[in-house]
């Protein structure tokens, strides 16, 4: 990452109706499921990212044909050996998800990626994967590279200590391959698209709130619609929250409940929300959501709340510094494990912006002043951290500067382009 990108955007009141780009987590696990599926499946609306691209790559090195919005797959039990490392570029889900699929075949695969990814934290898949009977392991530190595979597996019930989907998801598509049925149980507040999903299927079903049973099987070839991402709209929506008078409408984004935190962190605060289920995506609610702004006062963000906004808690730090009063985000240790440490990057934006934050243990306190000053972000390699400084730019006179802004493109490769647009519209 090398350039910086000065910003300096129209600050009055817009009205706008966006498309967002297609839904980061649907599209991994959109073209995983189509991948592990015998036949020819179909991905449409997946999102252009380079964390996508990722998962893409890694399905190509295993013989998976991706031509446009057509996949042909000789299925997972037919997979090619990759021939070297699997490299998963930037993106946690990729690898965690694949460490799942690929710990049931015969051959050893050996999974890694970028600096950034190569220092987060990969133990949390040992224990349950290998409760399935999996060969896995990381570096002494926890970390990848990740080596799977090379034997059967069985069948486990298992009780994951964070509400972790990636490690859920990878579980299940591990037990997929079992011999008998698998059980998950954790915390609340994860994205529960794998479960529904599968529930859909006919490949596992419901056994509390949080346990999810896996029934061994083959997952059928399918039409893929993945709709606009919540985590990309969470910009738009913060940035008409911020701004009284002005309304922004996201049609066609994924509702599911473990994604939409943000929305009910946003109201709390003060903004009004609008949302309307208007279509689903393999029993994953899809619909519309509209956000106007009013004043912003303060909240508190933690628990189950946490977990279901845990992305967007950068730009729940930089709302509340634009509302008044004082804002605690609490149960977040998670931040510190994400393409940065997500808890010190998000006080060092709020305070390199003139705000006032503490980082605590498991979260941060922001006192919301109603304003926020010109000055220079570090992303840190965060495309989290970029957006989020991109939309206190946006509310600040004068100019703001974000060192390594390209990184944005990991989720959405047109952002800034995207959010001028948006301020720009009356
Ligand atoms: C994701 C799950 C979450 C989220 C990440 C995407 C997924 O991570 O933060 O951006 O697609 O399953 P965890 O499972 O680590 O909570």
């Amino acid at each position: 990452m090398t350039s910086a990108r000065s910003f300096s955007l129209p600050t009055g009141p817009f009205r706008a109706t966006v498309s967002v780009p297609g839904d980061k987590s649907l599209s991994h696990r959109a073209y995983i499921f189509a991948g592990m599926a015998a036949g020819q499946s179909a991905v449409a609306g997946a999102g252009t990212g380079a964390d996508v691209a990722s998962t893409r790559r890694v399905l190509a090195e295993l013989g998976v044909e991706i031509d446009g919005e057509h996949v042909r797959s000789p299925g997972v039990d037919d997979w090619t050996e990759p021939a070297g490392d699997l490299d998963c570029g930037n993106s946690g889900t990729t690898l965690r998800l694949m460490a799942g699929a690929l710990s049931g075949r015969p051959y050893r695969s050996t999974l890694t990626g970028d600096r950034s990814l190569r220092r987060r934290p990969m133990r949390r898949l040992v224990a349950p994967l290998g409760a399935l009977g999996a060969d896995i392991t990381t570096t002494d530190e926890g970390t990848a590279p990740v080596i799977v595979g090379g034997g059967e597996l069985g069948s486990a019930d298992v009780e994951i200590p964070i509400a972790s989907a990636q490690v859920r998801s990878s579980f299940a598509l591990a037990a997929l391959q079992g011999r008998a049925s698998s059980r998950v149980d954790s915390p609340a507040g994860f994205r529960d698209h794998t479960e529904r999903w599968l529930s859909t299927l006919g490949l596992g079903v419901w056994e509390s709130k949080t346990a999810f049973r896996i029934h061994p099987g083959s997952i059928p070839p399918h039409r893929y619609e993945v709709p606009g991402d919540p985590s990309s709209a969470a910009y738009l929506w913060a940035l008409a929250a911020t701004r009284r008078g002005a309304w922004v409408t996201t049609p066609n984004v994924s509702l599911n409940p473990g994604r939409i935190g943000f929305l009910q962190v946003l109201e709390q605060l003060g903004a009004v929300i609008d949302a309307e289920v208007t279509s689903s995506m393999l029993g994953d609610p899809v619909g519309t959501v509209t956000v106007t702004g009013r004043g912003l006062f303060s909240t508190e963000v933690r628990g189950t709340l946490t977990a279901a906004s845990l992305d967007e808690l950068p730009l729940v730090g930089v709302v509340a510094a634009l509302g008044e009063g004082i804002t605690t985000v609490a149960d977040a240790a998670e931040l510190r494990t994400k393409e940065s440490d997500r808890i010190a990057s998000t006080v060092a934006m709020i305070r390199a912006l003139g705000g006032g934050a503490e980082e605590t243990e498991d979260g941060f306190v922001v006192v919301g002043t109603g304003f926020l000053e010109p000055g220079v972000v570090e992303t840190n390699d965060d495309h989290r951290i970029a957006m989020a400084a991109a939309v206190a730019a946006s509310r600040i006179s004068g100019v703001v500067q974000i060192e390594d802004a390209e990184v944005a493109a990991v989720s959405w490769p047109t952002f800034y382009e995207d959010l001028e647009a948006v301020c720009s519209s009356r």
